[in-house]
């Protein structure tokens, strides 16, 4: 938030940043670029398929490669959920690892964007009512969104195919209907269905009129909400799978806000592990004196 106020950064001009995306992505990709560039970092290029992991070399190796030359920060999104753990827990890596999404994992930097725009509407998150509709069981987005509101002491709802509300969520908080959670929630948060990570039947057998009728959120949902109540999405979105187009850029929808803030909260992110150094280079520098 003191980014979006205008703070500026004091990370100086010598420091490199490289973001290894093993998956495809937009916002999160150009989100983390423009919040290093705001910052005065240097890019350091990288395209998956132009890589030498093309020639078998391991995340590991492009890693402690990008260290080696100088990448002070590595965001990383891979396909293969907790990539992170073998990185942290079986290498002595110095460079900062940041999650831009693994797998059907977690996604921190999505999470932490959408917290600040909640708190911007709504200056709290105890005991407000947050419902996640779609593709749940796919989802790094609902999954660390799920876990960390529930920490912050709102309540979790779920809608969407039964098939997607597994036990792990079972666990959080109970699935409604989604005009149930329309006409309930103070943050309607909808998911896409994601077709990469279903099975050649699950997608033989979707329809996207059915799910649109089912489970899609169109004006006369939305009309069965509070007045405060907010529309979000991680994006990606299939406007009239689980949107409808014009509810994409409704009066109640964050979709695109969501993404603005993305950037300072990247910022805040990049800057707080890299005052981590700067913390240890003082104590480091007192010792030495
Ligand atoms: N929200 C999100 O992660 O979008 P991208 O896949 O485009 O990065």
């Amino acid at each position: 938030m003191e980014f979006k106020a205008g703070k500026k950064s004091s990370i100086g001009t010598n420091k490199f940043a490289i973001n290894l995306f093993f998956e495809n992505s937009t916002r999160t990709k150009s989100s983390f670029q423009v919040a290093e560039m705001k910052l005065g970092m240097n890019e350091i290029e990288f395209e998956a398929k132009t890589s030498s992991t093309t020639k078998g070399e391991s995340l590991y190796d492009t890693v402690k490669t990008e260290e080696s030359i100088g990448a002070d920060i590595v965001v990383i999104r891979h396909s293969e959920d907790n990539y992170y753990e073998d990185l942290v827990n079986n290498h002595d890596l110095k460079i900062h690892i940041i999650n831009g999404g693994d797998g059907t994992g977690q996604h921190p930097s999505q999470s932490l964007l959408d917290l600040m725009t909640i708190y911007e509407h709504f200056g709290k998150f105890e005991g407000l009512k947050v419902g996640i509709i779609g593709d749940l069981s796919h989802s790094r987005v609902a999954h660390s969104n799920a876990e960390i509101l529930t920490r912050l002491g709102a309540k979790m709802y779920f809608g969407g195919l039964n098939a997607w509300y597994t036990p792990e969520f079972a666990e959080i908080g109970p699935h409604m209907s989604v005009d149930e959670l329309c006409q309930e929630m103070d943050v309607v948060m909808l998911l896409r269905v994601q077709h990469e990570r279903l099975s050649a039947e699950e997608n033989h057998n979707f329809s996207k009129a059915d799910y649109f009728k089912n489970y899609g959120l169109d004006q006369r949902r939305v009309a069965l909400m509070k007045p405060e109540t907010m529309i979000m999405h991680p994006a990606p979105v299939n406007r009239g799978a689980e949107i409808a187009d014009d509810v994409v850029e409704c009066d109640k929808s964050y979709i695109f806000p969501q993404m603005a803030n993305g950037v300072f909260m990247r910022m805040a992110m990049i800057e707080a592990v890299l005052e981590g150094d700067k913390a240890s280079e003082e104590v480091a520098d007192q010792k030495r004196q």
